[in-house]
């Protein structure tokens, strides 16, 4: 069977307990809880304007982090600076604007190239992998691989906001062609945003895919049913999509 990696977003325990300035919940217990679910990852976004993730955070994860910390962050000095000192096993760079809900396209690799490729070589440096989130476009995977990324995670939001089967369909085919690419040129392909137990299927069924980074629908879940079962059961389903003949 092909396994894949499940990255579970803890962000939005801290965007909880950002919302009344309290201690509480605690994203650390809410990692401990997520690798009690089969976690083989735990993945914080340290913000620009800090709206969740602390660096009070991202310093206890990783102590207390038993699988892989992913680091998702803008490609700047600041941010640079803070991984370089914490050392994630990964960082995923991430386009980030102040006014966004949540991070709303992929990185636009191809336009920002330098300060892209300046970034990966810092990181690298710094002995982190980089993986680039970028949307499931060729260029963009081409001028990933320039910069030497080490892997690129896709952006699934539009295939799972999409209003139609139609639509639908047709972005679940720029994934599979996307993903297809990235195996041809060697380059380690993952996807994440907006994933839910209802659209996880179809994607985890791109065998070239061996990462999935999700954060909301799980901890939703997380409120109704505890935070080991809602990992647990959404590793199951990616599990499932990935058998043969599913
Ligand atoms: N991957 C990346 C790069 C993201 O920025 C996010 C959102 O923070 C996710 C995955 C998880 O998205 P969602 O919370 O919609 O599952």
């Amino acid at each position: 069977m092909d396994e894949a990696r499940l990255g579970v977003n803890i962000d939005h325990v801290a965007t909880l307990r950002q919302a009344r300035g309290t201690t509480y919940p605690d994203p650390v217990t809410a990692a401990a809880l997520a690798e009690l679910g089969g976690a083989d990852q735990i993945t914080i976004h340290l913000r620009e304007d800090r709206r969740h993730i602390q660096e009070r955070d991202l310093r206890i994860l990783r102590e207390t982090v038993q699988t892989r910390l992913n680091l998702e962050m803008a490609a700047t000095k600041e941010m640079s600076k803070i991984a370089y000192e914490f050392k994630p096993e990964m960082a995923t760079l991430v386009p980030e604007k102040r006014e966004e809900l949540t991070t709303e396209g992929g990185l636009d690799v191809a336009l920002h190239r330098d300060a892209v490729k300046e970034t990966v070589r810092f990181l690298k440096d710094g002995d982190i992998r980089v993986s680039l989130f970028v949307d499931p476009d060729i260029d963009q995977i081409r001028a990933a691989h320039k910069v030497s990324a080490d892997a690129v995670e896709l952006h699934t939001g539009a295939y799972c906001e999409a209003k139609s089967a139609v639509l639908r369909k047709a972005e679940l085919q720029r994934l599979l062609d996307a993903a297809k690419t990235c195996a041809k040129i060697g380059l380690p392909v993952y996807a994440g945003h907006g994933l839910n137990l209802v659209n996880v299927g179809q994607v985890a069924s791109i065998l070239e895919i061996t990462e999935f980074n999700i954060g909301h629908s799980i901890l939703a879940r997380a409120v109704f049913i505890g935070m080991q079962a809602a990992v647990a059961e959404m590793k199951t389903a990616i599990r499932q999509a990935r058998r043969p003949g599913a």
